[in-house]
């Protein structure tokens, strides 16, 4: 069991230590090291049974605190900065020398980003090195919002959970990078959406298209809860078809009726917000994984919006009826 508190100078302690840590991000959290330590690193692989050719998030109190990992900053990635950070925006900079291969899996860019959770900013200012941190789960399940979750998964694998409470975002951060001609390219969906990065360019960044290996997580398969998980339009049409069977349902909004056919039903917004909505999602899921369900049965987020990336999310962890 790892110990679940809100002590920085013994994350701090750890970390210089070279030892791994979980930590608390607006987006979910993460599961940090020392980002110039390549021994540190390896330990973030081998806990969460990652392939060594995933590369990992470099995480930044601030933008100045960048530069030296990277080969330069352009005048858009300092209005997106300025924007969006501290934030859910995640950006593919030329790497420089000082960052390792294991961080960028031989790359030749490195993924930046400044998260906005209070305590994690404050760990950030103390250290002298930025926090290689992938989302603190096993490789291909769903992402922690909360410290129960990642005590469950990685509690046996490390000794620090620093203790941030639920995140508020809850969607993995938004990656944007530029291709070959110049052009901004979304490589996760996320909060910070294409017209909202639009409003600081000037112009709509294209989504990524390509099944190569780029960004690895963007994999399908991935996201996934262990049981079953069906994701439908029509949620009571599809419940139907698994009459028999023990079921979660997980909804967007109340309906302000009861399907008896469910053993377990969980309402993400009763309002019906879509920001409610990735807020909650993820410990919808972990807390249906946990109930010995056949299978979970999610309804889809309007596409509109960060309704997109939720979609994204869902669609990796599920299946169709
Ligand atoms: O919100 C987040 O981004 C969270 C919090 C903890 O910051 N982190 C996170 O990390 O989601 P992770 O490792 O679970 O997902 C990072 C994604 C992966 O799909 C990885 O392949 C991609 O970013 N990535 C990282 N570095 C990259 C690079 N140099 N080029 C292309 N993709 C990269
Ligand atoms: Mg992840």
């Amino acid at each position: 069991m790892a110990s679940i508190t809100k002590h920085i100078a013994t994350a701090k302690q750890l970390l210089d230590n070279g030892e791994l840590v979980a930590i608390p991000t607006e987006t979910v959290y993460g599961l940090a090291a020392n980002g110039t330590n390549s021994m540190a690193i390896k330990k973030i692989f081998e806990a969460k049974g990652r392939p060594s050719n995933n590369p990992l998030i470099l995480h930044f109190a601030a933008l100045d605190a960048i530069a030296p990992y990277v080969n330069f900053i352009t005048t858009d990635v300092k209005l997106l900065a300025e924007a969006f950070w501290p934030g859910p925006l995640t950006l593919l900079l030329p790497k420089s020398n000082n960052v390792p291969d294991s961080i960028t899996a031989g790359l030749r860019r490195v993924a930046v980003r400044v998260p906005q959770h209070p305590l994690t900013q404050e760990l950030l200012r103390v250290l002298d090195y930025p926090l290689a941190a992938p989302s603190a789960n096993p490789s291909g399940y769903i992402s922690p919002t909360q410290p129960s979750h990642v005590q469950k998964q990685l509690g046996d694998k490390i000794e620090l959970i620093l203790d941030g409470g639920p995140c508020a975002k809850g969607l993995e951060s938004t990656i944007l990078g530029w291709d070959d001609n110049g052009t901004p390219t979304i490589y996760r969906k996320g909060v910070i959406t294409a017209e909202a990065i639009e409003k600081v360019l000037n112009q709509l960044p294209q989504n990524h298209q390509s099944k190569t290996l780029e960004a690895p997580g963007m994999l399908s398969s991935h996201y996934a809860p262990r049981t079953k998980t069906v994701l439908t339009d029509a949620i009571d049409q599809t419940i139907t078809q698994y009459e028999n069977l023990k079921i979660g349902a997980i909804r967007f909004h109340s309906t302000g009726k009861v399907n008896q056919k469910v053993d377990k039903e969980i309402i993400l917004s009763n309002k019906g917000s879509l920001e409610e909505v990735a807020q909650n999602l993820y410990a919808a899921m972990h807390e249906l994984d946990g109930q010995e369900l056949d299978v979970i049965i999610i309804e889809k987020a309007p596409e509109d919006g960060i309704g997109k990336a939720i979609n994204d999310r869902l669609q990796r962890s599920a299946t169709s009826p």
